[in-house]
């Protein structure tokens, strides 16, 4: 046995007590932290905390955090980080006036990035993807949900699932994938859709199920990519395979996204930043956790999604970061957490616990993440001394992150 304190922590902060529920409406707002403390890990768990004053005196290991402040790490439901290279010529574009949806119409955007990925080998997607792991993991990143969807063949579609599957068994965090075939429909397939629907059903999904290769389905339901018919189909599909769904919806139009989905039970509904009052009332009457993500608002310019409004309406709302190389170049949760709250209006404590315990719902793993919890799993990150929680949104340039900490041992520290 081995066991590790934290000493001299300015506040610690995200603590809940089991059983603990998806926060909603005003308990999204509180942040439960303990000023002057301690946190006591034992191997890869939390074993106890409290005030600085009743610390056990000696460890295995102990770790001065001289005043920071120690957090759960980021719980990031939603990410496509298995994909083959940047996008930045699509960005001079948009600069220079193209829409998102002009380029995809043209074979940019998704179908482009498919193009480069089916030129990849597993080994060398496994490569860049675990960089793009190890980079957000410095970031306080300790739980990932990451998406196929950049392979739009059966064989590129396994193959980026089969690199997702080689992060989980080498990463030691908790790693969902998601099975996005129906992502964009292939420029071969355009004149007809169906026969690609076909192909995500009968040939990629049989194919994942066997090889548990997915824990969930994605169809990106919107305008210009998949009909709320299509989805409806799709989905169905994946639940006779026993993938429950977490889906793309209502981004660029309000097209019907957030009923199908709940309609199939999804598990989160994302993106949501073309929604009305019919949206929030479906969602306030379902279990479907409405997944936001603002730094996807923040790089396409577009509206961000209602987060005030479904907060105050009573609905508990998700944060994640949607990094992938179209729409959100970057998986760095304080940045996001700044627009969250400049862009959102969201409190730093209610884009936290967005971030933390909601986000470790949207995976489904809020047994183990996702909290200060006796008996969870000690994913932590450790910041520099700091005034107040609001200083890491509020210092939306500065790097606030002194240690993470995973499964209980330092996994980076900065220099
Ligand atoms: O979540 N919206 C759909 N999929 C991704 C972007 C895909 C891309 O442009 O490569 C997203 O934003
Ligand atoms: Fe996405």
């Amino acid at each position: 046995m081995a066991n590790t304190l934290i000493k001299n922590i300015g506040s610690l902060s995200g603590i809940q007590t089991k059983p603990h529920s998806f926060l909603k409406g005003e308990a999204l707002s509180h942040l439960s932290q303990i000023n002057d403390a301690y946190l006591l890990c034992e191997n890869e768990r939390i074993k106890d905390f409290g005030q600085m004053s009743n610390a056990p005196k000696t460890a295995d290991t102990i770790i001065d955090a001289k005043g920071g402040y120690v957090l759960p790490s980021w719980c990031d439901s939603h990410t496509h980080i298995v994909f083959a290279t940047s996008r930045e010529e699509e960005f001079v574009a948009r600069i220079k006036g193209k829409s998102y949806e002009e380029i995809a119409e043209a074979g940019g955007g998704i179908l482009n990035s498919a193009k480069k990925l089916n030129k990849l080998t597993e080994d060398e997607l496994y490569e860049s993807a675990s960089k793009r792991l190890n980079e957000v993991m410095r970031f306080g990143t300790g739980a990932i949900e990451i998406k196929s969807g950049y392979g739009l063949t059966v064989e590129s579609e396994i193959k980026m699932l089969r690199v997702i599957k080689r992060l989980k068994s080498n990463f030691e965090i908790p790693i969902k994938a998601t099975f996005l075939g129906a992502h964009a429909i292939p420029t071969d397939y355009k004149n007809n859709r169906q026969d690609y629907i076909d192909l995500i059903i009968h040939e990629m999904l049989p194919v994942i199920a066997r090889d548990q290769l997915a824990d969930y389905i994605d169809v990106f339901c919107d305008k210009g990519f998949f009909t709320v018919e299509e989805t409806d189909q799709i989905l169905k599909a994946g639940a006779s395979f026993g993938l429950k769904p977490k889906i793309h919806a209502n981004e660029l139009a309000n097209s019907g996204g957030v009923q199908v989905g709940i309609a199939n039970n999804a598990v989160s509904v994302d993106h949501l930043e073309q929604i009305e009052e019919a949206e929030i009332e479906a969602l306030k009457n379902s279990q479907t956790i409405p997944t936001l993500l603002p730094s996807c608002s923040y790089f396409l310019n577009i509206p961000y999604a209602p987060a005030r409004k479904m907060i105050d309406q009573g609905l508990g709302i998700c944060l994640a970061t949607d990094y992938n190389p179209g729409s959100t170049p970057s998986g760095k949760v304080p940045f996001l957490l700044s627009l969250a709250c400049l862009k959102m209006k969201l409190t730093p404590e209610e884009a936290i616990n967005a971030i933390t315990i909601n986000g470790a719902f949207a995976m489904e793993i809020q047994e183990d993440y996702g909290s200060i919890t006796k008996g969870k799993i000690a994913n932590l990150i450790i910041t520099k001394p700091m005034k107040s929680l609001a200083f890491i949104p509020y210092a939306f340039g500065s790097d606030h992150i002194c240690r993470v900490l995973i499964k209980g041992k330092s996994f980076f520290e900065a220099s």
